[in-house]
C-alpha cells in the first residue's frame, strides 16, 4: 500500500512537533485527535516562519470552519487535507475550528533590509490601498492590527510571504474561491504580480502585535462586498 509510508512519516513529524512544545495546550484530547494536522501545521496549529504550512492558531473560528468546509467540498484544493476531512461531520469541523481559534499563535518575522522600495510600496497598499486601481487598503478589512475581524475575516500577520503570495496567485487564477461576491478575487485581479509581492513581503516583515486576537466583529461596513461577511 502506498499510504503506509506517508502515515508513518506524518506520525514521525508529529512526534517531532510535539517534542518542541512551548506553551501548554488547553485541550490535550483534541491535540491527540488532531496529531495528523500537527505534522504540517505545527503543535496546536502554531506553524513557524521556517515552513510553508500556514499557521492556523488564533484565526477566527468562522473563517477556519469555512476553509475546512471548502477543502472537504473541493472549493479549495489540497489532496491530503481533502482525504483527512472527507468523512468528518459539520459539527466536528466546527469543533476543530473552535479548537484552533483558541490557540495562541507564535511568529518570528524574517529579517529584511530596512530601506527597500518594494516594502515601501507594500506598506502603502496595506495602509492606504491604491484608489486609482480600485484597491482598498488591506487594513480596512483585515483589521487595524491585521489580526483579522471575527468571525470570518482572517488575520494576515504571522504568515509567510510565500504562503500569502500563493493564496493571492490562486485567487487570480481561480484555484482558490471564497463565497460570492469574492472580494479577494477582485483585489488579487486588480493588482499586478509585483504589487502582490510587495504587499505580501511587507506583511510578512511585521512582528505579531501584542494583542494578536482578531478584532471584534462582525465588521459593519467594508469597502467592497465580501460573501463571507453577511
Ligand atoms: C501534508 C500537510 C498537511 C496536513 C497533514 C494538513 N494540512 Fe492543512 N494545510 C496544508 C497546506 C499546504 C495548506 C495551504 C494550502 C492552500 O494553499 O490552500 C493548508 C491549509 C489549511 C487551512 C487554511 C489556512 C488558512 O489560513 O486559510 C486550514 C484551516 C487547515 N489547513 C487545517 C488543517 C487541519 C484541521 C488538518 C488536519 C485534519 C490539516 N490542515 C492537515 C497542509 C496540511
Ligand atoms: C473588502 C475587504 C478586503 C480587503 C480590502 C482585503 N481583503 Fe483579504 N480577505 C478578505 C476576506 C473576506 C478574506 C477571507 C476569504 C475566504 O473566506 O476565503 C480574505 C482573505 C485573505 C487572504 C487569505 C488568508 C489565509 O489565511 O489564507 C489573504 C492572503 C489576503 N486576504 C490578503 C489581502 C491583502 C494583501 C490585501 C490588501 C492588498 C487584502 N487582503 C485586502 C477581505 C478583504
Amino acid at each position: 500500500m502506498h499510504r503506509t509510508p506517508l502515515l508513518v512519516l506524518l506520525a514521525l513529524c508529529a512526534a517531532a512537533a510535539t517534542a518542541s512544545t512551548e506553551q501548554s495546550d488547553n485541550d490535550p484530547e483534541m491535540a491527540e485527535r488532531l496529531v495528523a494536522c500537527a505534522s504540517c501545521h505545527g503543535e496546536a496549529g502554531r506553524s513557524n516562519s521556517e515552513t510553508y504550512f500556514p499557521s492556523i492558531a488564533g484565526k477566527p473560528a468562522g473563517y477556519l470552519y469555512a476553509q475546512l468546509e471548502h477543502y472537504r467540498s473541493g472549493r479549495r484544493r489540497h489532496q491530503i487535507m481533502e482525504g483527512l476531512l472527507a468523512n468528518l461531520s459539520d459539527e466536528y469541523l466546527r469543533e476543530i475550528a473552535d479548537y484552533y481559534a483558541r490557540q495562541e499563535p507564535k511568529w518570528t518575522p524574517p529579517s529584511l533590509p530596512e530601506a527597500d522600495a518594494r516594502l515601501e510600496r507594500g506598506r502603502a497598499l496595506v495602509e492606504d490601498g491604491d484608489p486609482a486601481l480600485g484597491v482598498p487598503s488591506c487594513r480596512s478589512c483585515h483589521g487595524d492590527r491585521l489580526t483579522g475581524i471575527a468571525p470570518t475575516i482572517p488575520g494576515l500577520v504571522g504568515l509567510r510571504a510565500e504562503y500569502l503570495s500563493a493564496q493571492l496567485g490562486a485567487w487570480r487564477t481561480g484555484a482558490r474561491r471564497a463565497a460570492s461576491p469574492d472580494c479577494m478575487a477582485e483585489i488579487a485581479q486588480r493588482l499586478s504580480p509585483a504589487d502582490l509581492g510587495a504587499a505580501t513581503a511587507y506583511i510578512a516583515s511585521l512582528p505579531l502585535p501584542e494583542d494578536h486576537s482578531p478584532a471584534e466583529g462582525p465588521p459593519t461596513s467594508l469597502p467592497l462586498d465580501c460573501g463571507v461577511v453577511q
